[in-house]
């Protein structure tokens, strides 16, 4: 709700010019350190998730520490998706262009069951990409991705744009 935007907002520290020129930097750190907007951050996440999802998937890190918090509160299990080479084999990857370059997601083969019913978390969604690139992942690793859900949205980065056709939520757009 509006009101919870407005609870959470003030926890969110925005850092212009980093980490280059004309982009604003939105540190999480204190949304983190604060039990109480901590705790909201994650009831209002919970009410994104339908009854029957299996699994909250997180992006390395900062899906993390949402993904993980928002999952227990749940009592459903956690699959971490993670930055390329952190994972023994065996391990699907997913690789996905930047503004410069590529990246690499990856899941460890049978983490998901086919057919399990995924909500994937991330903290901020800006372009799309890396939401983008974590729910192909899980599709291809026979998951069903049924919500794409994020702490904030980034306005005019073309997110939205990029993960037309999903289900995507978002608990604050700055
Ligand atoms: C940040 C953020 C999201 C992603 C959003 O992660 O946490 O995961 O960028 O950007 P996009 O929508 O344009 O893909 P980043 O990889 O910078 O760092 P992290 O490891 O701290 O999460
Ligand atoms: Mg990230």
């Amino acid at each position: 709700s509006s009101t919870l935007a407005a609870e959470i907002r003030p926890f969110i520290r925005d850092l212009p010019d980093y980490p280059s020129s004309g982009i604003t930097f939105r540190d999480i750190t204190p949304l983190l350190a604060d039990p109480t907007a901590f705790s909201r951050t994650i009831e209002g996440l919970a009410g994104l998730v339908p009854d029957d999802t299996d699994f909250i998937a997180g992006m390395e890190a900062r899906g993390f520490m949402f993904g993980a918090a928002l999952a227990h509160h749940l009592g459903i299990g956690f699959v971490p998706i993670r930055k390329a080479g952190k994972l023994p084999p065996p391990v699907k990857s997913y690789t996905y262009d930047l503004e410069y370059g590529q990246a690499t997601v990856e899941l460890r083969d049978g983490t998901v069951p086919e057919g399990s019913r995924v909500v994937l978390l991330d903290d901020v969604l800006a372009t799309g990409g890396t939401a983008q690139a974590g729910a192909a992942l899980l599709e291809h690793n026979g998951a069903q991705v049924t919500d794409l859900i994020f702490v904030m949205e980034l306005d005019g980065l073309g997110g939205r744009k990029v993960l037309e056709g999903r289900a995507v939520s978002a608990l604050l757009a700055v």
